[in-house]
């Protein structure tokens, strides 16, 4: 049973009080919040565990090395990955795609394409715009409908037998639209092409199987699923992996050393140089098993329903545009209000204790797309209510009225 009292309850932040009014948070696709259960794991890592991981022979060395190897194996089991090897951890997903471009610059020449979606946010452009000016190759687009869907019917002549790597994001951060991913890898393996696909916006949502996608590399953060911040996980599938050179050298990700020759160790470790955020990537098990508890049909039977209810009490204020109206998506209302600056409207709201984001939500080609600056953007999270959305509708009631 979805018991949602019981679920904020959870969240000590939720019943802070923000400009003298009760928290509304309704900044999730930026960061989500996080429970006792995760926070006490983080807190039991301090205080009886604290030590360096794969390199004592001490019992707190060991214990640590064991929960931080345990998170790995409860993230391979979440996300249905073969091996445990195949999940690297990083800072985070920009530091994941960053891993890979950096892998690609050796193998990628002039004349091979690389293939980004107009839904992506500058983490999953940007990387491969450098690696383009590195290597010669040519980056192209998939381009969006005014809908916010990603307008797949032309794929066939933007994937081609040039095609080497395809990012996509598998949910938009800007709009929330689900792309369709599947497909998109269908498409991009028929022409022995690589797929990352960017799980961000969708872990805390969407339980990604990795091996029925027969996705290359998938990769994530684990604060935006109730984790905390500077961590993060790569997945890739083992041969590919094997075959890419390592990110950076240093500590860990060695076999051995000497002045005229260093060998690299296996994966996972291959990947992994110096000491890792440890508390980070155990609080990242715990957030998975947190999340899993209480189970992803629940949250997104229990999302879908606030998204609908917010969906129709926006669009009855006046002036109030959506964008982004994909059949599917996750529980983000990215909008304006005709005549208002989307910055005026945050920080009435937020005077208010009511917390969005406002700006281009780091997806400016989307805003060009639709030739605005920027969005007021809500996204919602399981442990939001409906009465909190009657909070943001009401906050947009007085803002429009001061502004007007
Ligand atoms: N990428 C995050 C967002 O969409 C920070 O807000």
């Amino acid at each position: 049973m979805f018991d949602i009292n019981k679920i904020r309850s959870d969240f000590p932040i939720l019943s802070r009080k923000v400009n003298g009014q009760p928290l509304v948070y309704l900044d999730n696709a930026a960061t989500s919040q996080t429970p006792n259960q995760v926070i006490n794991v983080i807190t039991d890592y301090y205080t009886r565990l604290n030590s360096n991981i794969h390199r004592g022979v001490h019992k707190l060395s060991q214990e640590a090395t064991e929960a931080y190897e345990g998170a790995r194996k409860k993230i391979q089991q979440h996300f249905n990955a073969a091996h445990t090897h195949e999940i690297i951890f990083t800072a985070g997903t920009t530091e994941s795609i960053n891993l890979i471009a950096s892998g690609y610059s050796s193998i990628l020449k002039k004349g091979d394409e690389l293939v980004i979606s107009a839904l992506e946010h500058h983490s999953n452009i940007v990387p491969w715009q450098m690696l383009c000016e590195k290597t010669g190759a040519e980056l192209k687009v998939i381009p969006m409908t005014q809908k916010g869907t990603l307008d797949i019917n032309i794929l066939d002549s933007i994937i081609s037998n040039k095609t080497r790597l395809v990012f996509v994001n598998h949910v938009s951060n800007a709009l929330g639209t689900v792309n369709p991913i599947k497909e998109i890898i269908a498409k991009a393996h028929n022409v022995k092409a690589e797929v990352l696909i960017d799980g961000a916006q969708a872990c805390p949502h969407i339980k990604a199987d990795l091996q029925s996608l027969d996705v290359d590399y998938y990769v994530t953060s684990a604060h935006k699923l109730c984790g905390p911040t500077g961590v993060g996980m790569l997945y890739g599938k083992e041969a590919l992996l094997n075959k890419l050179p390592p990110y950076q050298g240093g500590g860990e990700m060695i076999a051995t050393v000497t002045f005229e020759k260093t060998t690299y160790a296996d994966l996972p470790h291959k990947f992994e140089a110096g000491t890792p955020n440890i508390s980070g990537g155990i609080a990242f098990g715990a957030a998975l098993d947190y999340m899993n508890d209480i189970g992803f049909e629940a949250i997104s039977a229990y999302e879908a329903e606030l998204l609908d209810y917010a969906t129709t009490a926006l669009k009855e204020l006046p002036g109030l545009k959506i964008y982004g109206e994909a059949p599917e998506k996750t529980a983000v209302i990215s909008f304006n209000i005709e005549g208002i600056h989307p910055y005026d409207i945050g920080s009435i709201l937020d005077q208010m204790g009511i917390a969005v984001r406002t700006g281009h939500h780091c997806a400016q080609p989307i805003m060009d797309y639709f030739e605005i600056s920027g969005t007021i953007r809500a996204s919602f999270s399981f442990y939001n209510t409906r009465e909190e959305v009657d909070r943001l509708v009401e906050g947009l009631r007085k803002a429009m009225k001061m502004l007007q």
